[in-house]
């Protein structure tokens, strides 16, 4: 019996969790003016066309990325009405499904070469929502519970509260039972919310119709309530995406310029980052030095691998260029002049500037480095 008092509360900390973890990632992408900046390597924008690169869907991506915006929206709002079903358990499996189909295309598209497999989060996001979409949110700290409680007793009809008694053990025991139909019912449905065995003389002899009624009835509380929460989180989110652009929102991590890679002999990358040597005007023409202004970055396609590159102007005046493809799932990381490092966008990987090892995980290892030479010119070529 207390262990089956304690079993209605198994759902209530994963609900908390998903719920408080989507409702934060809605947040994080409304508040953040960066994550609508093209320029951002964090961008919807930046991130959809990487994964168009990488994605097993690559070719269903592909049209949408001239709707990156919209669908960036989309995704925020999702993901709060998505948390708020799952926290306050109304609507639950409406929520749970809705969260599976998101992390799962958050899987197909960002986290399908993540390995080992289980340090992209979207494929565990989609199993832990499958609880929730087989059992709903559960009996406890629940709305859906709530509401079906009190459209029960506004029809007459006892709660339909889960009672800890093995129901199999009803049936066997109460005389009344056969092949999934109840005789005091009238031969309805055999139903443990309704069982007259279990709850004596305070059992209405339910009808067909009166159990529709509750479900109807069921149905309209529970959308007035969504709709309430709704609301309440749009406005909630409206504002704080507002006050996000009021007060600019987070430095941008941003790509920098595109150069053009020209059309002479590339050859194969060093073993380690080489800062430039002013002289050499041999390899791929990039472009000029001088649209890389210390401190910035730029972005070109390496010809002889078609991975996107990036090129840094250090400090110290040097520059630096790495294979710009996350080795953790293939996303394409950016430069974030504010904290100088590379960041990657989809599980927030870090790499050091000079010699591009990992900062921060899940990355197993550090970005592919390559050979960059300034020559006399002013140009920048890829050796
Ligand atoms: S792709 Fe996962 S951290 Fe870069």
């Amino acid at each position: 019996m207390r262990a089956w008092a304690l079993a209605e509360w198994a759902l209530v900390p994963l609900r908390l969790f998903l719920g408080v973890t989507f409702i934060y990632a809605s947040f994080q992408k409304l508040d953040n003016p960066n994550f609508f900046n093209a320029r951002s390597p964090i961008s919807i924008q930046q991130q959809l066309a990487a994964s168009v690169r990488v994605s097993p869907i690559h070719a269903l991506l592909s049209p949408l990325v001239g709707s990156a915006v919209a669908i960036g929206w989309t995704i925020s709002i999702a993901e709060l009405a998505i948390g708020l079903g799952a926290l306050l358990g109304l609507w639950t499996r409406v929520a749970a499904l809705g969260g599976a189909i998101l992390s799962f295309s958050l899987f197909l598209t960002v986290s399908f070469h993540a390995t080992p497999y289980f340090t992209g989060a979207d494929i565990v996001f989609f199993f832990a929502w499958l609880p929730l979409l087989v059992a709903g949110g559960g009996s406890r700290l629940s709305l859906d519970a709530r509401v079906a409680k009190r459209a029960a007793a506004k029809s007459n009809l006892p709660s339909p509260e889960l009672v800890p008694i093995p129901f199999a053990r009803v049936q066997e025991l109460c005389g009344q039972y056969a092949k999934g139909r109840c005789a005091l019912r009238q031969g309805l449905d055999c139903d443990a919310a309704v069982c007259p065995v279990l709850l004596g003389p305070r059992a209405p002899l339910a009808t067909r119709g009166a159990i529709d009624s509750v479900d109807r009835r069921a149905l309209v509380m529970g959308a007035t309530t969504a709709a309430a929460v709704g609301v309440g989180a749009l406005v909630a989110g409206g504002a704080v995406a507002g006050v996000a652009r009021l007060i600019g929102g987070a430095k941008a991590p941003v790509a920098g310029n595109s150069l053009g890679a020209g059309a002479t002999t590339p050859t194969t990358a060093p073993s380690s980052s080489t800062p430039t040597t002013a002289g050499s005007s041999t390899g791929t023409l990039l472009g000029k030095a001088s649209q890389v202004p210390v401190g910035q970055a730029a972005t070109f396609t390496i010809p002889s691998s078609g991975d996107p590159g990036i090129v840094v102007h250090t400090v110290s005046g040097q520059f630096v260029a790495y294979d710009a493809v996350c080795p953790h799932a293939g996303c394409t990381v950016g430069y974030a002049g504010s904290s100088d490092v590379f960041v990657c966008p989809c599980h927030g990987s870090q790499f050091q500037v000079n010699n591009g090892n990992v900062l921060n995980g899940p990355a197993p290892r550090g970005l592919t480095p390559l050979k960059i030479v300034e020559g006399a010119n002013g140009n920048l070529y890829l050796q």
